[in-house]
């Protein structure tokens, strides 16, 4: 047989016996250094609105979030990223409330810098919360989204957030060309330390609807759909092309999303790049995990940390969940 010899002197089963060889076998940690926590972010300081779509996730004025805050610097969850939710009348067809620099991002993250100085703060960079018809970008007269004329929005856009102190800004549009924009924005004005976490393989995806509901922008969008300009699922080489050009323009970290569905995507790219490579399980992947658990046909926190454990063993550095502070606690017991 084989230079490992047949059966039975070679017995698999015989490492997995007890949990003190199973712990010395076991080649993939999952820890708390790897949890980010995208938290929905409101402009009345005292709300706390729940999602239907995404029970245990709300969406939360400052007051709250500072509370939530202090939760996640107990856990000790590296950093958190941050999505507005927009009411309908600063929502415009330039966007131009995604570039105030008294905006509600940019406000929000003067206030978590001061009390919290140590926590990663993420922004996310991109204009549906901003657009009144939900889409990423700017659009012409037939509604196609316009690429560079949207990179232009998006530089001040990420210029805004670098100004008030965020940590990371995170381009989750997938306009061709929008690393460099921002990379040149930001050292132009000094802020060369700022990093970016390039969503550079990003699907049009059918799991992120109960995000869209949770900042609103799903009624924005209607039957629309975001399909020239995120990537079609059937594909695995385009993202590995998307990788190659945002690390070239500046990227310091890449993102994967969806999560779950696409963990050969990033094997893929942790083998050739070898750069942090970031998993976004999002919010339709929490709905399901949170729909099966509460009908008990799966258990919540065995599942949950599977699925989490599983993406770090797929090469994935960092993982976007909003069971972040749950896992952290589990991983706490
Ligand atoms: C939009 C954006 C989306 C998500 C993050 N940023 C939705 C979209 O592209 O329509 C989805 C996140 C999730 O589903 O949890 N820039």
């Amino acid at each position: 047989m084989s230079v490992f010899g047949a059966f039975p002197r070679r017995r698999m089963r015989r490492m997995r016996s007890a949990e003190f060889s199973r712990r010395l076998q076991r080649e993939t940690k999952l820890s708390v250094d790897q949890l980010i926590l995208p938290v929905f972010v409101h402009g009345e300081p005292n709300l706390k609105e729940s999602i239907p779509s995404m029970p245990g996730v709300e969406r939360l004025g400052l007051n709250h979030l500072l509370r939530l805050m202090d939760k996640v610097s107990q856990h000790n969850i590296p950093a958190v990223a941050l999505f507005p939710v927009i009411p309908m009348e600063q929502k415009s067809l330039d966007a131009k409330e995604s570039y105030n620099p008294e905006g509600l991002i940019p406000k929000v993250i003067r206030e978590l810098k001061k009390k919290f100085p140590d926590i990663g703060i993420i922004t996310d960079v991109a204009l549906d919360p901003y657009t009144v018809h939900g889409q990423d970008g700017l659009t012409n007269e037939s509604g196609y989204v316009l690429n560079d004329e949207t990179i232009a929005v998006l530089r001040r856009q990420a210029l805004s957030h670098a100004e008030a102190g965020a940590d990371i800004v995170a381009p989750s549009d997938m306009m061709d060309g929008r690393i460099a924009g921002i990379r040149s924005a930001l050292d132009d004005h000094n802020y060369v330390n700022t990093r970016i976490l390039s969503y550079a393989a990003k699907y049009a995806s059918s799991f992120y609807g109960p995000f869209r509901d949770a900042v609103g922008s799903a009624k924005a969008l209607g039957s629309s759909n975001k399909l020239n300009y995120q990537m079609d699922p059937a594909n695995s080489n385009e993202a590995l092309h998307e990788v190659a050009l945002d690390i070239g323009e500046g990227a310091d970290m890449v993102m994967v999303k969806p999560g779950l569905p696409y963990l050969d995507i990033v094997q893929r790219i942790k083998e050739k790049f070898q750069v942090p490579t970031l998993v976004y399980q999002v919010s339709g992947e929490y709905a399901m995990l949170k729909a099966a658990s509460a009908t008990g046909w799966i258990d919540e926190k065995s599942a949950v940390l599977e699925t989490l454990l599983c993406m770090r063993r797929a090469g994935a550095d960092a993982i976007l969940t909003y069971y972040a502070l749950q896992a952290a606690e589990w991983l706490n017991e």
